[in-house]
């Protein structure tokens, strides 16, 4: 019997819980012995619960799980930094294995936890941590394995997802469909996170971590959010035929890992343009197995809950036949990250400029001493006493595009630049 000390009773702990009551038998046929759930530990046992549960199951006390000898297994669903860092830690060098949903801590301490999970001859497992219940970390680290993995493109965060799509069918606007969202259960009450990219931006890490085997530090990732995405951006898209994403990318170049988490113009017909409202979905390419698209539910009770329990029962078999995690480390390289000043893209802009003859020739005259060409230029209705203008460029330097935004501000004419967005062509 594998004995488990759950940390955490919320939306994915209830859904993990219910799903070992639900498959006991079947599960336990799948490991070679049964899993007995020993401890939950909670914030605060008098809490109404909305399954049913044998209360001396549940503690406040985290000893209760991490000290005691009878657990095997420790599955940490609490979420946040502190305090279940120092409780994964705490289990690894107690010598017990860990599963964990907690995408921030494995991006920002993957490389420690997994050190001292090898110290100790324990596993840690994340399946969870991103894109909830898609396969993602187990496939890319044994189906894919025999794969040198370019490049990959991820639609990780639902709740933008949502707001996005919201966005674009509906025409709604951004705080409104954020209001949805909440309503609906997708978003936060305190959204920031996904918001500002941050929450993709951790997913991409590990992601890339897994793919590249290297260390990427977090506090170099290149993070912009959708807070600046307007309707008109949405249409102006649509017309041009592309659809706006926030998009995860992480590419492996020569210079370092191109990484990054921003919206995008991606072209309409492209299979992740068809990912809608809280769905998540994974678009790589291996150099064997060419292009492979996952797509499903990334969050939510029981699709998150899929994807902990198996890494329990993954976990449950090697510690019922006595064999750790033999998949080796993820961190062994250190790649670097390329700096966003020497990606190359084309660029989406939107200004507003005076309605004045010659504006567009300074623009033009900006644009060219600093090597940006220009693939399309339209100029918008008048909505006096201003002109919406719109740009696409070809391919370009970052840092030249940014130098001729800078050098806008000599430009009279120039009253806003409304939004630059990145096209990805992918
Ligand atoms: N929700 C999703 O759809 C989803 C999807 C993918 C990944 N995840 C990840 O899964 C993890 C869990 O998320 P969740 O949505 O299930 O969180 P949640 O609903 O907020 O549940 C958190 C649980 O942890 C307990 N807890 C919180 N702080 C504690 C502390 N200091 N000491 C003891 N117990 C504490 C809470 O106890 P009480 O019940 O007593 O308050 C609660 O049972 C997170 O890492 C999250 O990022 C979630």
């Amino acid at each position: 019997m594998i004995k488990i000390g759950l940390l955490g009773l919320g939306t994915v702990g209830t859904g993990v819980y219910s799903i070992l009551e639900r498959h006991s038998e079947n599960l336990k046929s799948k490991i070679g012995t049964g899993l007995q759930i020993e401890k939950i530990l909670v914030r605060d046992i008098e809490k109404q619960r909305d399954i049913d549960i044998d209360g001396t199951l549940l503690t406040e006390k985290v000893e209760d799980v991490l000290e005691n000898p009878e657990i095997d297994l420790v599955v940490e669903l609490i979420g946040g930094e502190e305090p279940a860092y120092q409780y994964i830690l705490q289990a690894l060098k107690n010598g017990k294995s860990v599963v964990t949903a907690n995408k921030l801590l494995i991006a920002k301490y993957g490389p420690e936890l997994m050190k001292m999970a090898a110290e100790k001859g324990v596993s840690i497992y994340f399946e969870a941590s991103v894109a909830g219940g898609i396969p993602i970390i187990r496939p890319l680290r044994e189906s894919f394995a025999a794969n040198k993995i370019e490049r990959i493109f991820g639609i990780l965060n639902g709740t933008t997802n949502y707001i996005l799509t919201r966005m674009t069918k509906e025409g709604q606007e951004l705080d409104i469909a954020l209001k949805e969202a909440q309503r609906l259960g997708y978003a936060e009450s305190d959204p920031s996170s996904d918001i500002s990219g941050a929450d993709a931006a951790y997913k991409i890490a590990i992601l890339s971590s897994i793919a590249y085997e290297t260390v990427i530090d977090i506090e170099d990732v290149h993070i912009e959010g959708i807070e600046n995405i307007e309707i008109e951006d949405i249409e102006i898209a649509r017309e041009l035929g592309y659809v706006i994403k926030l998009l995860a990318i992480s590419k492996f170049t020569s210079k370092g890992v191109d990484i990054r988490v921003h919206p995008a113009f991606i072209p309409v017909n492209h299979p992740l343009a068809s990912v809608h409202d809280a769905y998540n979905a994974i678009y790589l390419h291996g150099d064997s197995v060419g292009d492979v698209m996952l797509y499903g539910q990334g969050a939510g009770r029981f699709p998150t809950a899929s994807a902990v329990v198996a890494d329990i029962i993954q976990a449950g078999k090697e510690i019922y036949h006595g064999s750790p995690d033999i998949n080796g480390n993820i961190y062994k390289n250190n790649h670097g990250i390329m700096d966003i000043s020497q990606v190359e893209n084309s660029f989406y802009l939107r200004l507003q400029v005076k309605d004045k003859p010659g504006v567009l020739a300074k623009i033009a005259e900006v644009l060219g001493r600093n090597q940006v060409s220009l693939a399309s230029v339209i100029q918008k209705h008048r909505q006096n006493p201003v002109v919406p203008i719109v740009l696409v460029t070809h391919q370009v330097k970052e840092e030249y595009l940014q130098k001729s935004i800078a050098e806008f501000k000599n430009i009279e004419e120039i009253v806003a630049v409304k939004n630059i967005i990145r096209v990805e062509e992918l």
